[in-house]
């Protein structure tokens, strides 16, 4: 909201932005003289137009269907019955079937299968005996889950966001006040910010107030400064997010190679944690296994490691002497948001290694370090998980006063990922022989287990291949039996303690017909085809990700899919 009248262009270019988020649909309202114009369309914004006049106020959103199939109807904002409220929302309202029966018994129409739709219904309700801000409190207040509204009411010059548990950010500049899930949406407009926390609600209008739920007492606020640069969210020289961020890689190693004053400390936190768990989740997820096998192999140190989801299942051990270390590179998982709170209500203490300045899990934890990697938009995450490897490693050898050795070894493996990039060519070629395949394992042993896990990810989540990573020593426990003749096998072979038993893993497969991909320091005659990658002791096992994420871009692209956005699939999943 604000001077220009072109608020509707404004949303919908930040909604481009925002599109990584979640793109099933789309939807914009703004605010003409006491009524709404409102447009929504599916699939992804692209290069669409609107057709709404000007406007000084406005909302808009894209959706990753949670309640209700992928129509326009269930599109945001939603109205209430006299389209003078729109709502745009993320979250699952937990308690909407019951709210919304006593809508309808009052008389609402509803008009999607969503759950947000109720809460423009209940600001109407509320309306017929309070004013706007408390209609949006009170009607806050009755819901139940994690959720973030934004509100327009055409017969109000202000906006209201609402929130507890899904992310909210307000950017106050030169050409209005703007608000918007995820900072990256405003950077265009403004870098003074203020990121909402749970159960606060603020009111965008001639001078902005905060307030504290339930009550609603005011709060002061002040902003911060962000200093993401325009172009490190746009896509530049290259044709996909993902491409542009494979290549980023080598610079977001070498910055966190030198980063050593910040991990050092949390390397001491760790150090004397006792009951210390790692958590994450996907990609997050495989980088904690890698994490825990840094930090036993580097530092004899022991943390117990459990995707995100699960942990919510593990927590009644927990105690005041916990540590949990959460990854996450948004920061905004709900899956790893939940178990956090909970854990808080322990006394347990919480470290995170985040890439949002001011996300939800970087404000909820007592010890927060940020990989600074730069906005990570493609969905298919790469220098996130290269940056998580990379600070995992400082912080092993930082429990052993040895966090230069960690940095030599991160410097090397930035080298040897700027010569793979160096040779893509050999694998866009190599990645031609999968182009036709159902299948694809992979496996390796100890520290190259996280990548055979991390690289089936990558592979099956823009490629839409099934791709399945395995321990080495498990295959013979049962997926063996998958393998049949020509069924491609991609082997993580380092020079470490793991080479030679994971190469005999490598003769069994072989032996069934298997073709063989070899990720190593040396050719072998199981491989059908050898991707070198040099011998730098851990710095191998980062760099081995690379090659796995070049198969993945590559397949899809092959396959003619879309390697930023695939289908069913956001950037961050905020919802259960
Ligand atoms: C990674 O490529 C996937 N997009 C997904 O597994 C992702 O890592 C996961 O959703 C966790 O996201 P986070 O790191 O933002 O918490």
């Amino acid at each position: 909201m604000g001077k220009s009248t072109n608020t509707g262009e404004m949303i919908l270019d930040g909604l481009k932005t925002l599109e990584y988020r979640g793109y099933d649909s789309w939807g914009i309202a703004i605010k003409k003289g006491n009524k709404l114009e409102v447009e929504k369309k599916v699939g992804k914004i692209g290069d669409s137009k609107i057709t709404l006049g000007n406007s000084e106020i406005g909302v808009g959103h894209t959706r990753w269907a949670t309640h209700g199939g992928v129509t326009v109807e269930n599109a945001h904002p939603h109205l209430d019955c006299k389209n003078q409220i729109a709502v745009v929302h993320n979250g699952i309202i937990e308690n909407f079937e019951e709210l919304k029966k006593e809508l309808i018994k009052k008389g609402h129409k509803f008009i999607s299968e969503t759950d947000t739709e109720v809460f423009p219904h209940l600001i109407e309700e509320n309306l017929k005996k309070e004013g706007f801000a408390s209609s949006v409190r009170d009607s806050f207040n009755v819901l139940k889950g994690l959720n973030a509204f934004v509100v327009v009411y055409a017969v109000s010059k202000e906006i209201i966001a609402v929130k507890n548990g899904s992310p909210l950010v307000v950017g106050l500049g030169k050409d209005g006040l703007f608000i918007s899930s995820d900072s990256i949406g405003l950077i265009k407009y403004t870098r003074d910010m203020f990121f909402l926390k749970d159960n606060q609600m603020i009111i965008l209008g001639e001078k902005p107030e905060l307030l504290e739920l339930p009550g609603g007492t005011k709060l002061p606020f002040s902003l911060e400064r962000i200093d993401w640069k325009i172009e490190e969210v746009s896509m530049g020289k290259y044709k996909h997010f993902m491409i542009k961020e494979i290549f980023e890689q080598p610079k977001v190693i070498r910055k966190i190679a030198s980063e050593k004053d910040e991990i050092g400390a949390l390397g001491k936190v760790i150090k004397n944690s006792r009951g210390t768990f790692f958590i994450g989740a996907g990609t997050a997820y495989y980088a904690a296994i890698a994490g825990a096998y840094f930090f036993s192999k580097i530092a004899q140190k022991h943390v117990n490691t459990q995707p995100a989801s699960e942990f919510n299942y593990l927590e009644d051990f927990l105690t005041d002497e916990s540590l949990i270390i959460a990854l996450s590179q948004s920061g905004e998982t709900i899956d790893v948001v939940e178990p956090l709170q909970r854990a808080k209500t322990k006394g347990s203490k919480i470290a995170s290694i985040t890439n949002v300045l001011g996300s939800t899990i970087y404000r909820m934890s007592d010890y927060k370090l940020l990989l600074n990697a730069g906005p990570e938009k493609a969905v298919a995450s790469t220098k996130a998980y290269v940056a998580k490897l990379s600070v995992l490693l400082m912080l092993a050898y930082s429990m052993n006063s040895e966090i230069d050795k960690a940095s030599e070894v991160l410097l090397k493996a930035a080298d040897e990922i700027d010569r793979l990039l160096e040779h893509i060519e050999d694998i866009k070629r190599i990645t031609k022989s999968l182009s036709h395949t159902r299948d694809i394992y992979l496996i390796g042993r100890g520290l190259s287990y996280s990548l055979a896990l991390e690289g089936a990810m990558k592979i099956k989540e823009v490629s839409y291949v099934h791709a399945e990573g395995f321990a080495g020593g498990e295959l013979k426990h049962g997926p063996i039996a998958l393998i049949s003749k020509n069924t491609p096998c991609i082997v993580l072979a380092p020079n470490d303690e793991t080479y030679g038993a994971i190469m005999s893993n490598a003769a069994e497969v072989k032996a069934r017909g298997g073709m063989i991909i070899g990720l190593s320091y040396q050719n072998s005659s199981l491989f059908d085809h050898f991707i070198e990658i040099k011998d730098i002791q851990e710095g191998s096992i980062i760099a081995q990700i690379v090659p796995l994420q070049l198969i993945a871009y590559f397949l899809t692209l092959l396959k003619k899919y879309d390697p930023d956005k695939p289908r069913n699939l956001a950037k961050s999943v905020t919802v259960k």
